[in-house]
């Protein structure tokens, strides 16, 4: 059944004609599919169904990264990079790490440029400019809606070229607007787009994707910073050690850094905080379940 789905999608990517396409294998074998690969999108996840709960939710996907942990870890290049956009997707992506020791954890991550967008897109409407004069919005936390949009060292970019900061060209109504409107908008955007398409969203999904491969291939320009979710180090905005937390980032040759000494105000910090218990439990029910499922 799912084969047959997999052949309408290389019909698809057939069609497309796409010029840097120089061949497809189908499959739904892990350790074919990830054989010498670069780069590994991990998008298929086990769905959340009417009357599941989320510990069922956990558990079903926990089996799933694992077993693709350790066929990334057994076939794929040691350099490859990760991905992970299937949900709970930052700790699917800290169980598919934990499963493939081998290779570097700093080369796994999760989605949440789709985020990142959605707060860009919102930030121009709402000042009423291009999307591209903003920059420096990021996301905090969970890919769930205790996420944490932040506009606090947010820019956008006037006529004559030069920064001028977002906080400061909000009127007299920005605070109550960042907490009333575009935090809980773009923290539960991906539950209205459910609600509307009764799909989760897949084009701004994958064009998210796309702009979060090319700026970890390529690198992020200048100063400028964007949102994925990476191994803490412990060190940085109060997040613990060791979990996938989405966090501000710029890149070059390849390695993402942390964007390091941001000024946060105490109002983002708690929400930040509030998103980092979720990610601690997620990460103890999953490695709970992590060390009763049998290694292959
Ligand atoms: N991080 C993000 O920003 C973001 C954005 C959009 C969607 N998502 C998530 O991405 C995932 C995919 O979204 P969708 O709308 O395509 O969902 P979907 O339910 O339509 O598709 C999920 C697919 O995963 C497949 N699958 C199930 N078990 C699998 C396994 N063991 N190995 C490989 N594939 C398996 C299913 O057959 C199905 O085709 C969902 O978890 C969704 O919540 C995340």
């Amino acid at each position: 059944m799912a084969m047959e789905a997999v052949r309408g999608l290389e019909l698809e990517l057939e069609d497309c004609a796409l010029p840097l396409l120089a061949g497809i294998v189908a499959t739904d074998e892990p350790e074919e599919a990830f054989r010498d690969i670069d780069w590994a999108l991990l998008i298929g996840a086990m769905p959340r169904r009417e009357g599941m709960q989320r510990k069922d939710l956990l558990r079903a996907n926990v089996g799933i990264f694992k077993q693709q942990g350790q066929a990334l870890n057994k076939v794929a290049k040691k350099s490859v990079r990760v991905v992970v956009v299937g949900n709970p997707a930052n700790t699917n992506a800290l169980v598919a790490a934990h499963s493939a020791p081998s290779i570097p954890i700093e080369q796994f991550s999760a989605l949440t440029r789709l985020d990142h967008n959605r707060a860009l897109a919102l930030t121009a409407a709402h000042l009423k400019v291009r999307v591209d004069q903003v920059r420096n919005v990021c996301i905090w936390g969970n890919h769930s809606n205790t996420q944490v949009p932040d506009l606090t060292h947010a820019l956008w970019v006037n006529n004559s070229g030069q920064s001028e900061s977002v906080l400061q060209a909000l009127d007299q109504d920005g605070i109550q607007w960042i907490q009333n409107d575009f935090i809980p908008i773009v923290a539960n955007r991906g539950a209205e787009i459910i609600k509307a398409r009764k799909l989760s969203s897949a084009l701004s999904a994958a064009k998210a994707i796309a702009d979060h491969v090319r700026n970890w291939q390529f690198g992020t320009q200048g100063d400028q910073f964007v949102s994925m979710a990476v191994l803490s180090s412990g060190q940085q905005y109060g997040i613990p050690k060791g979990l996938m937390a989405s966090v501000p980032v710029t890149i070059s040759n390849g390695i993402w850094t942390v964007v390091p000494n941001l000024e946060i105000p105490e109002m983002i910090q708690k929400r930040i905080n509030a998103s980092i218990k979720e990610l601690e439990d997620e990460r103890e029910e999953a490695l709970q379940f992590l060390s009763l499922i049998p290694s292959q």
